[in-house]
């Protein structure tokens, strides 16, 4: 099939690199053409495991390719997917110009017909409002569909190419046909294809999303409350984890969620509540616990060196707000790395992924070190931010030697606490005594 994707960000990039490998003629688009110039010349302009293999392995195929050109995108595809941006705006709602914009030039352009698909998370309502705004412009006939994407940083490629469901938002039966033998050879498995309205479509992608938070955060309340009656998270996670209602996924507490996703996409399904009179009492909660819950370590810091962090150092193993990606948007790190700066103290970073995205931020504010045995030379305490594979097994005699005291911050419950003990460390996680 001949599809275009409009939007080479991180979900039009999945997206056209595993519709190609599936045997699909894919035309991405974007207006930034110094990027458009670098994936031409095999080039992925994000950091996203196996992505690259694919791209590479689809470019020398002529399966896949790029334009600036939203014309030659039109003519190009039969499907054209919108994986454009959906920015917060200032109030929290999603700010919808990039799709509305695309939608315009699409109306504009449009000689024959074409399945137009939302991939953003869009607000319910979306697919209705781009239809409007197409056919303002033309009179030739398409159709909007709503196909939300369930994609994880970091497993994105898997996500895509092996889905737990594909969910298909539209009225049309044409279109649904066609995304039905789009999607088929990835759910060879018997994972369901769920048709639905546009609507339900929009607002499963943000039930979802808010679901994950809400979980996520009220496992880190138990875990707070843990530390006040002594007893421990990870105890009671194995112990309501294991009940199939509940499930054992998505309930490790740690310093917040963070990512492009979960904070954007809560704040702005309570948005659209408020819109129309409806208060999500439930996502005003998870919003302003997530928040406190990214600094929690920093009063702990704080009572341990008596209140007088001005000049002390830390090192900071962690930078991305989860591992295997170099996203370091909403990441908690950058919230305690803030304030700690705020407070006077020296910070020693290390990140597999993320220091390139964390120096365009903080400049030469904060040491960037080589590996993470260097970022904890001459420290006072280790702050532990993201759990990569590699923190989980420290040299902990080299990291004491390295250390002026044996202190670890553990933001992600990383090591046992019978480990720390026998090694001497003084040791603070979360929802742990
Ligand atoms: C998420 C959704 O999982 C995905 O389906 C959607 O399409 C995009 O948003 P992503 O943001 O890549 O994906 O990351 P995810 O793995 O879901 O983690 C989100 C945040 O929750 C991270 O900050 C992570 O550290 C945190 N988290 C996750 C926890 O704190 N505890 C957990 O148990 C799980």
């Amino acid at each position: 099939m001949k599809v275009s994707v409009i939007g080479t960000g991180y979900v039009g990039l999945v997206t056209g690199t595993c519709l190609a490998e599936t045997g699909n003629d894919v035309l991405c688009i974007d207006i930034n053409e110094e990027k458009v110039k670098q994936m031409q010349e095999g080039l992925v302009p994000i950091y996203e495991p196996h992505l690259d293999v694919l791209f590479q392995r689809n470019i020398k195929a002529n399966r896949l390719s790029f334009s600036t050109s939203l014309k030659e995108g039109l003519e190009h595809g039969d499907i054209i997917f919108l994986a454009l941006p959906t920015p917060e705006d200032e109030d929290g709602s999603a700010d919808l110009s990039y799709v509305l914009g695309a939608a315009k030039d699409i109306g504009r352009l449009i000689t024959d017909y074409k399945v137009i698909i939302d991939k953003s998370t869009v607000p319910v309502g979306t697919a209705e409002k781009v239809t409007e705004v197409i056919s303002k412009e033309t009179n030739v006939k398409f159709d909007v569909v709503s196909n939300p994407e369930f994609l994880r940083e970091g497993f994105a490629v898997d996500d895509f190419l092996k889905p737990e469901r594909i969910v298909i938002g539209s009225s049309s039966e044409k279109a649904i046909a066609l995304m039905q033998k789009l999607y088929k050879p990835f759910v060879r498995s018997g994972n369901p294809v769920i048709v639905m309205d546009e609507k339900s479509a929009e607002l499963t992608k943000y039930a979802a999303n808010s679901f994950l938070a809400t979980k996520i955060t009220f496992m880190n309340e138990i875990a707070n409350f843990c530390e006040k009656v002594g007893a421990d998270v990870d105890k009671v996670r194995a112990g309501i984890g294991t009940d199939s209602r509940i499930g054992k996924r998505f309930l490790f507490p740690g310093i917040g969620y963070g990512g492009s996703c979960f904070p954007k996409d809560v704040k702005a399904l309570y948005k659209s509540g408020k819109e129309v009179g409806y208060n999500f009492d439930i996502l005003d909660s998870v919003i302003r616990v997530n928040e406190t819950q990214k600094k929690i370590l920093i009063p702990r810091i704080e009572r341990y060196f008596n209140n007088d962090i001005s000049g002390k150092t830390f090192a900071i193993w962690g930078l991305a707000f989860k591992p295997e990606t170099d996203d370091i948007r909403e990441a908690p790190a950058l919230y305690i790395i803030e304030e700690l700066l705020n407070r006077g103290a020296k910070i020693q970073v290390f990140d597999p992924e993320a220091m390139p995205n964390v120096e365009r931020r903080f400049g030469d504010k904060i040491v960037y070190s080589l590996n993470k045995n260097e970022a904890t030379k001459g420290a006072d305490a280790l702050i532990v931010c993201t759990e990569w594979s590699l923190f989980r097994t420290p040299d902990f005699e080299k990291l004491k030697a390295n250390l002026k005291q044996s202190v670890i911050f553990d933001g992600r419950n990383l090591y046992d606490l019978e480990d720390m003990r026998k090694e001497g460390f003084y040791y603070s996680s979360i929802g742990r005594k």
